[in-house]
Protein backbone atom coordinates (compact mmCIF):
# COMPACT_ATOMS: atom_id res chain seq x y z
CA UNK A 1 0.00 0.00 0.00
CA UNK A 2 1.29 3.63 -1.07
CA UNK A 3 2.22 6.10 1.82
CA UNK A 4 0.54 9.73 1.62
CA UNK A 5 1.75 12.78 3.30
CA UNK A 6 -1.07 14.96 4.67
CA UNK A 7 -0.03 17.96 6.24
CA UNK A 8 3.03 16.36 7.47
CA UNK A 9 1.13 13.20 9.32
CA UNK A 10 1.75 10.19 7.00
CA UNK A 11 -0.90 7.73 6.05
CA UNK A 12 -0.90 4.48 3.76
CA UNK A 13 -3.82 4.34 1.59
CA UNK A 14 -5.27 2.14 -1.28
CA UNK A 15 -4.24 3.32 -4.30
CA UNK A 16 -6.55 5.15 -6.55
CA UNK A 17 -7.88 6.93 -3.23
CA UNK A 18 -9.41 10.48 -3.45
CA UNK A 19 -7.10 12.78 -1.72
CA UNK A 20 -9.97 14.34 -0.30
CA UNK A 21 -11.11 11.04 1.19
CA UNK A 22 -7.90 10.49 2.89
CA UNK A 23 -7.84 13.77 3.93
CA UNK A 24 -11.30 12.82 5.67
CA UNK A 25 -9.39 9.26 7.41
CA UNK A 26 -6.99 11.73 8.93
CA UNK A 27 -9.77 14.04 10.25
CA UNK A 28 -9.16 16.64 7.92
CA UNK A 29 -12.68 18.10 5.94
CA UNK A 30 -11.89 19.37 2.93
CA UNK A 31 -14.50 21.89 1.69
CA UNK A 32 -16.35 20.83 -1.31
CA UNK A 33 -19.37 21.35 -3.28
CA UNK A 34 -19.62 19.33 -6.16
CA UNK A 35 -18.08 16.36 -4.99
CA UNK A 36 -20.61 13.82 -3.78
CA UNK A 37 -19.12 10.03 -3.14
CA UNK A 38 -22.55 8.57 -5.21
CA UNK A 39 -22.00 10.90 -8.23
CA UNK A 40 -19.50 11.12 -11.22
CA UNK A 41 -16.51 13.86 -9.99
CA UNK A 42 -16.55 16.71 -11.90
CA UNK A 43 -14.30 19.21 -10.34
CA UNK A 44 -16.29 22.63 -11.11
CA UNK A 45 -16.70 24.35 -7.89
CA UNK A 46 -12.66 24.41 -7.49
CA UNK A 47 -13.61 24.49 -3.69
CA UNK A 48 -11.34 21.79 -2.86
CA UNK A 49 -8.13 22.90 -4.01
CA UNK A 50 -5.06 21.58 -2.20
CA UNK A 51 -1.48 21.64 -2.46
CA UNK A 52 0.83 18.99 -3.99
CA UNK A 53 4.11 19.02 -3.69
CA UNK A 54 6.12 19.06 -7.05
CA UNK A 55 3.04 20.26 -8.55
CA UNK A 56 3.17 23.68 -9.68
CA UNK A 57 -0.56 24.52 -9.47
CA UNK A 58 -3.26 23.77 -6.86
CA UNK A 59 -5.08 20.45 -7.74
CA UNK A 60 -8.65 19.36 -6.79
CA UNK A 61 -8.58 17.14 -4.53
CA UNK A 62 -12.21 15.25 -5.34
CA UNK A 63 -10.51 14.10 -8.71
CA UNK A 64 -6.89 13.84 -7.58
CA UNK A 65 -6.16 10.08 -6.76
CA UNK A 66 -3.06 8.93 -4.66
CA UNK A 67 -0.73 6.89 -6.84
CA UNK A 68 0.55 3.71 -6.73
CA UNK A 69 3.52 2.60 -5.20
CA UNK A 70 6.86 1.74 -6.84
CA UNK A 71 7.06 -1.83 -7.59
CA UNK A 72 10.36 -1.91 -5.78
CA UNK A 73 9.66 0.08 -2.30
CA UNK A 74 5.55 -0.23 -1.53
CA UNK A 75 5.92 1.45 1.07
CA UNK A 76 7.13 4.35 -0.52
CA UNK A 77 5.63 8.22 -0.05
CA UNK A 78 4.09 8.90 -3.28
CA UNK A 79 2.68 11.60 -2.34
CA UNK A 80 2.43 15.08 0.08
CA UNK A 81 -0.60 16.66 -0.18
CA UNK A 82 -0.91 20.19 2.01
CA UNK A 83 -4.31 21.53 3.09
CA UNK A 84 -3.12 24.41 5.39
CA UNK A 85 -0.82 26.64 3.34
CA UNK A 86 -1.43 30.17 2.35
CA UNK A 87 -2.15 29.38 -0.90
CA UNK A 88 -4.80 26.97 -0.76
CA UNK A 89 -6.37 29.67 1.63
CA UNK A 90 -6.08 32.37 -0.50
CA UNK A 91 -7.73 29.85 -3.18
CA UNK A 92 -10.56 29.08 -1.13
CA UNK A 93 -11.14 32.67 -0.43
CA UNK A 94 -11.15 33.72 -3.77
CA UNK A 95 -13.04 30.83 -5.01
CA UNK A 96 -15.95 32.03 -2.27
CA UNK A 97 -16.08 35.65 -3.57
CA UNK A 98 -16.41 34.34 -7.12
CA UNK A 99 -19.75 31.91 -5.69
CA UNK A 100 -21.05 34.71 -3.96
CA UNK A 101 -21.19 37.00 -6.70
CA UNK A 102 -24.28 36.59 -7.29
CA UNK A 103 -25.72 35.17 -4.30
CA UNK A 104 -28.33 36.87 -2.65
CA UNK A 105 -28.34 37.80 0.71
CA UNK A 106 -31.06 36.47 1.52
CA UNK A 107 -30.31 33.57 4.07
CA UNK A 108 -33.47 34.98 6.63
CA UNK A 109 -35.69 33.23 3.89
CA UNK A 110 -33.93 30.85 3.15
CA UNK A 111 -35.49 26.89 3.88
CA UNK A 112 -31.22 26.10 3.57
CA UNK A 113 -29.78 28.60 6.28
CA UNK A 114 -28.47 26.39 9.67
CA UNK A 115 -27.39 23.60 6.97
CA UNK A 116 -26.17 25.76 4.41
CA UNK A 117 -22.85 24.84 3.06
CA UNK A 118 -22.54 28.28 1.51
CA UNK A 119 -22.98 29.84 4.95
CA UNK A 120 -20.65 27.35 6.51
CA UNK A 121 -17.20 27.44 4.18
CA UNK A 122 -18.14 31.49 4.26
CA UNK A 123 -17.48 31.44 7.57
CA UNK A 124 -14.54 29.47 7.69
CA UNK A 125 -12.27 30.08 4.13
CA UNK A 126 -14.29 33.25 3.38
CA UNK A 127 -12.80 36.97 3.36
CA UNK A 128 -15.78 38.52 4.42
CA UNK A 129 -15.67 41.36 1.87
CA UNK A 130 -16.81 41.37 -1.96
CA UNK A 131 -15.52 43.73 -4.85
CA UNK A 132 -19.05 43.31 -6.52
CA UNK A 133 -20.18 46.55 -8.00
CA UNK A 134 -22.70 45.37 -10.17
CA UNK A 135 -26.16 44.57 -9.93
CA UNK A 136 -26.98 40.99 -9.50
CA UNK A 137 -28.13 39.02 -11.62
CA UNK A 138 -31.98 38.11 -11.02
CA UNK A 139 -34.41 35.60 -11.58
CA UNK A 140 -37.92 34.23 -10.07
CA UNK A 141 -38.48 31.37 -8.46
CA UNK A 142 -40.13 28.28 -10.60
CA UNK A 143 -42.25 25.49 -9.87
CA UNK A 144 -40.13 22.30 -11.03
CA UNK A 145 -43.97 20.13 -10.40
CA UNK A 146 -45.26 20.11 -7.77
CA UNK A 147 -42.24 18.90 -5.76
CA UNK A 148 -40.02 20.91 -6.28
CA UNK A 149 -39.25 24.85 -6.16
CA UNK A 150 -36.12 26.26 -7.80
CA UNK A 151 -34.70 29.53 -6.69
CA UNK A 152 -32.04 30.00 -9.69
CA UNK A 153 -30.29 32.96 -7.86
CA UNK A 154 -28.84 30.86 -5.19
CA UNK A 155 -27.44 28.38 -7.54
CA UNK A 156 -23.45 27.67 -7.50
CA UNK A 157 -23.65 25.53 -10.61
CA UNK A 158 -22.36 22.56 -8.83
CA UNK A 159 -24.56 20.48 -11.43
CA UNK A 160 -24.97 17.73 -8.46
CA UNK A 161 -28.38 17.46 -9.79
CA UNK A 162 -28.04 17.60 -12.99
CA UNK A 163 -26.26 14.50 -12.45
CA UNK A 164 -28.43 12.72 -10.05
CA UNK A 165 -31.28 13.17 -12.37
CA UNK A 166 -28.97 11.44 -15.39
CA UNK A 167 -26.93 8.87 -13.18
CA UNK A 168 -28.79 7.80 -10.60
CA UNK A 169 -32.91 8.54 -11.42
CA UNK A 170 -32.36 8.43 -15.19
CA UNK A 171 -34.90 10.71 -15.85
CA UNK A 172 -32.47 13.35 -17.01
CA UNK A 173 -35.13 16.24 -16.51
CA UNK A 174 -32.57 18.72 -14.98
CA UNK A 175 -30.07 20.41 -17.42
CA UNK A 176 -27.48 23.12 -17.67
CA UNK A 177 -28.75 25.90 -19.97
CA UNK A 178 -26.58 29.10 -21.43
CA UNK A 179 -23.30 30.24 -20.69
CA UNK A 180 -21.44 32.83 -18.68
CA UNK A 181 -22.84 34.57 -15.67
CA UNK A 182 -26.55 33.94 -17.55
CA UNK A 183 -25.93 29.88 -16.81
CA UNK A 184 -28.59 28.45 -15.26
CA UNK A 185 -30.27 25.28 -13.95
CA UNK A 186 -33.38 24.35 -15.42
CA UNK A 187 -35.49 21.59 -17.07
CA UNK A 188 -35.71 20.93 -20.56
CA UNK A 189 -38.88 22.75 -21.83
CA UNK A 190 -42.62 21.24 -20.64
CA UNK A 191 -40.83 18.98 -18.16
CA UNK A 192 -41.32 18.78 -14.69
CA UNK A 193 -39.68 16.34 -12.10
CA UNK A 194 -43.18 15.10 -10.84
CA UNK A 195 -42.81 11.96 -12.97
CA UNK A 196 -39.56 11.17 -10.89
CA UNK A 197 -40.19 9.21 -7.90
CA UNK A 198 -37.01 10.22 -6.85
CA UNK A 199 -36.96 13.47 -6.92
CA UNK A 200 -36.99 14.45 -3.69
CA UNK A 201 -33.31 13.96 -3.75
CA UNK A 202 -32.14 16.70 -5.73
CA UNK A 203 -33.15 18.83 -2.66
CA UNK A 204 -30.85 16.63 -0.27
CA UNK A 205 -28.42 17.03 -2.84
CA UNK A 206 -28.09 20.95 -3.69
CA UNK A 207 -25.61 22.56 -0.97
CA UNK A 208 -27.11 25.82 -1.45
CA UNK A 209 -30.83 26.81 -1.02
CA UNK A 210 -31.70 26.80 -4.60
CA UNK A 211 -33.69 23.39 -4.82
CA UNK A 212 -36.13 23.62 -1.98
CA UNK A 213 -38.82 20.75 -1.30
CA UNK A 214 -43.01 22.70 -1.85
CA UNK A 215 -43.71 20.00 1.17
CA UNK A 216 -41.01 21.57 3.59
CA UNK A 217 -40.49 25.22 1.91
CA UNK A 218 -40.95 27.98 4.30
CA UNK A 219 -42.23 25.65 7.28
CA UNK A 220 -39.57 25.22 10.11
CA UNK A 221 -36.03 27.03 10.72
CA UNK A 222 -33.93 24.18 10.41
CA UNK A 223 -31.83 24.30 13.83
CA UNK A 224 -35.15 24.55 16.17
CA UNK A 225 -35.20 20.47 14.38
CA UNK A 226 -33.80 17.67 16.75
CA UNK A 227 -32.97 14.72 14.35
CA UNK A 228 -33.51 11.12 15.55
CA UNK A 229 -32.12 8.08 13.91
CA UNK A 230 -34.41 5.77 12.45
CA UNK A 231 -35.07 3.33 9.18
CA UNK A 232 -37.89 4.03 6.29
CA UNK A 233 -40.36 1.22 6.78
CA UNK A 234 -41.55 1.07 2.75
CA UNK A 235 -39.18 -1.29 2.04
CA UNK A 236 -36.88 -4.95 3.59
CA UNK A 237 -33.93 -2.60 2.65
CA UNK A 238 -34.97 -0.64 5.91
CA UNK A 239 -33.25 2.34 4.37
CA UNK A 240 -32.09 4.73 7.22
CA UNK A 241 -33.06 8.37 7.84
CA UNK A 242 -33.30 10.77 9.64
CA UNK A 243 -36.67 12.15 11.26
CA UNK A 244 -36.23 15.45 12.07
CA UNK A 245 -39.20 16.26 14.50
CA UNK A 246 -40.01 19.96 16.70
CA UNK A 247 -42.71 19.67 19.19
CA UNK A 248 -43.73 16.16 19.27
CA UNK A 249 -44.53 16.35 15.43
CA UNK A 250 -42.37 15.04 12.14
CA UNK A 251 -41.57 17.93 10.17
CA UNK A 252 -39.40 15.87 7.68
CA UNK A 253 -37.85 12.32 6.71
CA UNK A 254 -34.09 12.70 5.05
CA UNK A 255 -31.83 9.59 4.24
CA UNK A 256 -29.40 9.07 6.52
CA UNK A 257 -25.84 7.62 4.28
CA UNK A 258 -24.30 5.01 6.08
CA UNK A 259 -20.58 5.16 5.39
CA UNK A 260 -19.03 2.96 2.14
CA UNK A 261 -22.69 2.53 1.55
CA UNK A 262 -23.99 4.30 -1.58
CA UNK A 263 -26.77 2.84 -1.96
CA UNK A 264 -27.86 4.42 1.58
CA UNK A 265 -27.74 8.74 0.29
CA UNK A 266 -31.16 8.53 -1.57
CA UNK A 267 -34.64 7.74 -0.71
CA UNK A 268 -37.62 7.16 -2.63
CA UNK A 269 -40.92 10.04 -2.27
CA UNK A 270 -42.59 7.31 -1.29
CA UNK A 271 -40.48 7.24 2.00
CA UNK A 272 -39.95 10.48 2.32
CA UNK A 273 -43.35 12.02 2.50
CA UNK A 274 -44.30 8.98 4.67
CA UNK A 275 -43.51 11.33 7.42
CA UNK A 276 -47.05 12.12 7.84
CA UNK A 277 -48.92 8.85 9.12
CA UNK A 278 -46.90 8.77 12.17
CA UNK A 279 -47.95 12.15 13.25
CA UNK A 280 -51.01 11.83 15.40
CA UNK A 281 -54.38 13.61 14.85
CA UNK A 282 -57.47 13.33 17.04
CA UNK A 283 -58.23 11.80 20.42
CA UNK A 284 -55.73 8.92 21.83
CA UNK A 285 -57.00 5.10 21.01
CA UNK A 286 -57.99 3.34 23.97
CA UNK A 287 -57.89 -0.05 24.72
CA UNK A 288 -61.29 -1.88 23.68
CA UNK A 289 -63.17 -5.44 24.69
CA UNK A 290 -66.32 -6.36 23.26
CA UNK A 291 -66.25 -3.09 21.18
CA UNK A 292 -66.21 -0.60 24.89
CA UNK A 293 -63.43 0.50 26.47
CA UNK A 294 -61.87 -2.48 27.93
CA UNK A 295 -59.46 -3.13 31.11
CA UNK A 296 -55.98 -4.55 30.86
CA UNK A 297 -57.75 -7.13 33.45
CA UNK A 298 -60.46 -8.34 32.12
CA UNK A 299 -58.35 -8.68 28.44
CA UNK A 300 -55.86 -10.56 30.03
CA UNK A 301 -58.15 -12.80 31.85
CA UNK A 302 -60.14 -13.34 28.81
CA UNK A 303 -56.77 -14.52 26.40
CA UNK A 304 -55.53 -16.39 29.32
CA UNK A 305 -58.68 -18.37 29.96
CA UNK A 306 -59.12 -18.50 25.98
CA UNK A 307 -57.25 -21.70 25.56
CA UNK A 308 -54.56 -22.73 23.08
CA UNK A 309 -53.23 -19.35 21.13
CA UNK A 310 -51.59 -18.16 18.29
CA UNK A 311 -49.78 -14.75 17.27
CA UNK A 312 -49.78 -13.40 14.02
CA UNK A 313 -47.12 -10.79 13.82
CA UNK A 314 -47.16 -8.71 10.74
CA UNK A 315 -43.43 -7.94 9.25
CA UNK A 316 -43.00 -4.55 9.50
CA UNK A 317 -42.40 -4.21 13.23
CA UNK A 318 -39.60 -4.45 15.21
CA UNK A 319 -37.32 -7.76 16.84
CA UNK A 320 -37.99 -6.88 20.20
CA UNK A 321 -41.69 -6.90 19.96
CA UNK A 322 -41.77 -10.00 17.51
CA UNK A 323 -39.64 -11.23 20.14
CA UNK A 324 -42.61 -10.18 22.85
CA UNK A 325 -45.46 -11.32 20.74
CA UNK A 326 -43.93 -14.88 20.15
CA UNK A 327 -44.31 -15.64 23.88
CA UNK A 328 -48.00 -15.52 23.99
CA UNK A 329 -48.02 -18.25 21.82
CA UNK A 330 -49.18 -21.59 23.56
CA UNK A 331 -46.11 -23.10 21.10
CA UNK A 332 -43.48 -22.30 18.90
CA UNK A 333 -45.40 -23.80 15.50
CA UNK A 334 -48.59 -20.82 16.11
CA UNK A 335 -46.34 -18.13 15.64
CA UNK A 336 -47.38 -16.77 12.21
CA UNK A 337 -46.08 -13.81 10.12
CA UNK A 338 -48.07 -11.48 7.76
CA UNK A 339 -47.46 -8.92 4.80
CA UNK A 340 -47.55 -9.53 1.53
CA UNK A 341 -46.98 -6.04 -0.41
CA UNK A 342 -44.39 -6.04 -2.70
CA UNK A 343 -42.71 -3.11 -3.79
CA UNK A 344 -41.67 -1.90 -7.61
CA UNK A 345 -38.16 -2.08 -8.45
CA UNK A 346 -37.67 1.72 -10.15
CA UNK A 347 -33.55 1.66 -9.41
CA UNK A 348 -31.70 -1.83 -10.23
CA UNK A 349 -28.59 0.05 -9.12
CA UNK A 350 -29.89 0.60 -5.56
CA UNK A 351 -32.81 -1.07 -4.63
CA UNK A 352 -32.07 -4.93 -5.04
CA UNK A 353 -35.22 -6.03 -2.97
CA UNK A 354 -39.00 -5.76 -3.71
CA UNK A 355 -40.22 -7.23 -0.51
CA UNK A 356 -42.81 -4.87 1.14
CA UNK A 357 -42.05 -6.13 4.46
CA UNK A 358 -39.90 -4.51 6.40
CA UNK A 359 -38.23 -6.65 8.91
CA UNK A 360 -39.50 -10.59 7.15
CA UNK A 361 -35.81 -11.95 8.14
CA UNK A 362 -36.10 -10.74 11.79
CA UNK A 363 -39.98 -12.15 12.36
CA UNK A 364 -38.52 -15.44 10.59
CA UNK A 365 -35.32 -15.44 12.66
CA UNK A 366 -37.76 -15.89 15.93
CA UNK A 367 -39.96 -18.62 14.18
CA UNK A 368 -42.34 -16.92 12.38
CA UNK A 369 -43.82 -18.53 9.29
CA UNK A 370 -44.70 -16.39 6.74
CA UNK A 371 -47.29 -17.51 4.08
CA UNK A 372 -48.89 -20.07 6.46
CA UNK A 373 -52.00 -18.29 7.29
CA UNK A 374 -54.30 -21.04 5.63
CA UNK A 375 -52.75 -23.48 8.24
CA UNK A 376 -54.06 -21.22 10.89
CA UNK A 377 -57.17 -20.93 9.31
CA UNK A 378 -57.57 -24.45 9.19
CA UNK A 379 -55.99 -25.45 12.76
CA UNK A 380 -58.54 -22.13 14.39
CA UNK A 381 -61.81 -24.00 12.53
CA UNK A 382 -61.18 -27.50 13.83
CA UNK A 383 -60.61 -25.71 17.21
CA UNK A 384 -57.40 -26.71 17.97
CA UNK A 385 -56.38 -22.98 18.65
CA UNK A 386 -58.98 -20.77 20.30
CA UNK A 387 -57.31 -17.21 20.74
CA UNK A 388 -55.63 -15.59 17.95
CA UNK A 389 -53.23 -12.45 18.75
CA UNK A 390 -52.82 -10.18 15.78
CA UNK A 391 -49.87 -7.30 15.54
CA UNK A 392 -51.18 -5.62 12.46
CA UNK A 393 -50.39 -2.43 10.15
CA UNK A 394 -53.22 -1.73 7.88
CA UNK A 395 -50.76 0.23 5.56
CA UNK A 396 -48.89 -3.08 4.62
CA UNK A 397 -51.26 -5.97 4.06
CA UNK A 398 -53.26 -6.57 0.75
CA UNK A 399 -56.94 -7.10 0.41
CA UNK A 400 -56.74 -10.64 -0.10
CA UNK A 401 -54.67 -10.91 2.98
CA UNK A 402 -57.03 -8.99 5.00
CA UNK A 403 -60.35 -11.11 3.90
CA UNK A 404 -58.37 -14.26 4.94
CA UNK A 405 -56.83 -12.02 8.60
CA UNK A 406 -60.79 -11.38 8.64
CA UNK A 407 -61.83 -15.15 8.68
CA UNK A 408 -59.24 -16.30 10.90
CA UNK A 409 -60.28 -13.49 13.94
CA UNK A 410 -64.60 -14.56 13.33
CA UNK A 411 -63.12 -18.19 13.51
CA UNK A 412 -61.12 -17.76 16.78
CA UNK A 413 -63.31 -18.18 19.93
CA UNK A 414 -61.17 -14.75 21.62
CA UNK A 415 -58.82 -12.61 19.36
CA UNK A 416 -57.23 -9.29 20.35
CA UNK A 417 -55.89 -6.81 17.45
CA UNK A 418 -52.86 -4.58 18.76
CA UNK A 419 -52.61 -1.59 16.29
CA UNK A 420 -50.76 2.05 16.29
CA UNK A 421 -54.53 3.07 14.87
CA UNK A 422 -57.55 0.83 14.66
CA UNK A 423 -58.73 -0.43 11.31
CA UNK A 424 -61.48 -2.06 9.94
CA UNK A 425 -59.71 -5.78 10.55
CA UNK A 426 -58.73 -4.83 14.15
CA UNK A 427 -62.06 -3.54 15.24
CA UNK A 428 -63.86 -6.88 13.99
CA UNK A 429 -61.00 -8.48 16.67
CA UNK A 430 -62.90 -9.19 20.21
CA UNK A 431 -60.27 -6.60 21.98
CA UNK A 432 -58.27 -4.14 20.61
CA UNK A 433 -55.01 -2.70 21.83
CA UNK A 434 -53.09 0.67 21.25
CA UNK A 435 -49.58 0.44 20.41
CA UNK A 436 -46.97 2.98 19.57
CA UNK A 437 -45.70 3.30 15.88
CA UNK A 438 -42.14 3.43 15.23
CA UNK A 439 -41.35 7.08 15.71
CA UNK A 440 -42.61 6.74 19.24
CA UNK A 441 -40.36 3.46 19.87
CA UNK A 442 -36.27 2.21 20.09
CA UNK A 443 -36.05 -1.12 18.30
CA UNK A 444 -34.49 -2.63 15.46
CA UNK A 445 -34.99 -4.59 12.26
CA UNK A 446 -33.12 -7.39 10.26
CA UNK A 447 -33.33 -6.13 6.58
CA UNK A 448 -33.22 -8.34 3.45
CA UNK A 449 -29.32 -7.88 3.08
CA UNK A 450 -29.14 -9.43 6.77
CA UNK A 451 -28.08 -5.94 8.17
CA UNK A 452 -28.82 -4.83 11.26
CA UNK A 453 -30.63 -1.65 11.59
CA UNK A 454 -31.70 0.63 14.82
CA UNK A 455 -34.42 2.79 14.90
CA UNK A 456 -34.63 5.36 18.11
CA UNK A 457 -37.60 6.51 19.44
CA UNK A 458 -38.37 11.04 18.03
CA UNK A 459 -42.11 11.29 19.53
CA UNK A 460 -43.79 10.97 22.86
CA UNK A 461 -46.82 8.52 22.68
CA UNK A 462 -50.57 9.58 24.04
CA UNK A 463 -51.07 8.28 26.91
CA UNK A 464 -52.24 4.63 27.38
CA UNK A 465 -50.26 4.01 24.22
CA UNK A 466 -47.72 1.26 24.56
CA UNK A 467 -45.22 -0.85 23.23
CA UNK A 468 -45.45 -4.24 21.93
CA UNK A 469 -43.42 -5.42 25.06
CA UNK A 470 -45.34 -3.72 27.69
CA UNK A 471 -48.30 -4.55 26.63
CA UNK A 472 -47.10 -8.70 26.30
CA UNK A 473 -45.36 -7.95 29.82
CA UNK A 474 -48.58 -7.63 31.17
CA UNK A 475 -50.81 -10.01 29.20
CA UNK A 476 -48.93 -12.70 30.57
CA UNK A 477 -48.77 -11.95 33.89
CA UNK A 478 -50.04 -13.99 36.38
CA UNK A 479 -53.23 -12.41 38.13
CA UNK A 480 -52.89 -11.37 41.90
CA UNK A 481 -54.39 -13.78 44.42
CA UNK A 482 -56.55 -12.58 47.05
S1 LIG B 1 -29.47 23.84 -8.09
FE1 LIG B 1 -28.20 23.30 -6.31
S2 LIG B 1 -27.46 21.22 -6.78
FE2 LIG B 1 -28.21 22.09 -8.71
S3 LIG B 1 -26.42 23.03 -9.66
FE3 LIG B 1 -27.42 24.64 -8.50
S4 LIG B 1 -26.39 24.61 -6.51
FE4 LIG B 1 -25.89 22.68 -7.52
S1 LIG C 1 -15.44 19.50 -4.84
FE1 LIG C 1 -13.63 19.43 -5.97
S2 LIG C 1 -13.92 20.90 -7.50
FE2 LIG C 1 -15.83 20.83 -6.50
Amino acid sequence: MPTIKINDVALSVNPGTLVLDACRTVGIDIPHYCYHPALTPVATCRMCLVEIKGQPKLATSCTTTVPPAPKDNPDAVVMEVFTNTPAVADARAGVMEFLLINHPLDCPICDQAGECKLQDYSYHYGSGDSRMGEVKRRYRYEDLGAKIVIDKNRCIHCTRCVRFTREISGGGELTVASRGSHLEVTTFTGKSMDQNPFAGNVVDLCPVGALTSRDFRFRKRVWYLKSVPSISRHSALGNPIWIDHEGNRIHRFRPRPLVGKETTHFISDEERYAYTRYNRTGLAPVAQLNGAPGSMDAIREALQSAGPAAVIGQGTFGCDAAQRLGELATSAELRYGSGDRTVAVVLPKYQTSSDGILNRRGFEERGFRFGDLEDLLGKVERGEVKAVVLLHDAAFTSAGETALLSRILKAAAFSLAMECEPSGLGRAATAWLPITNCAEESDFIVNHDGDLRRYQKALQPPKGVRTVPAWVKDLVAVPATV
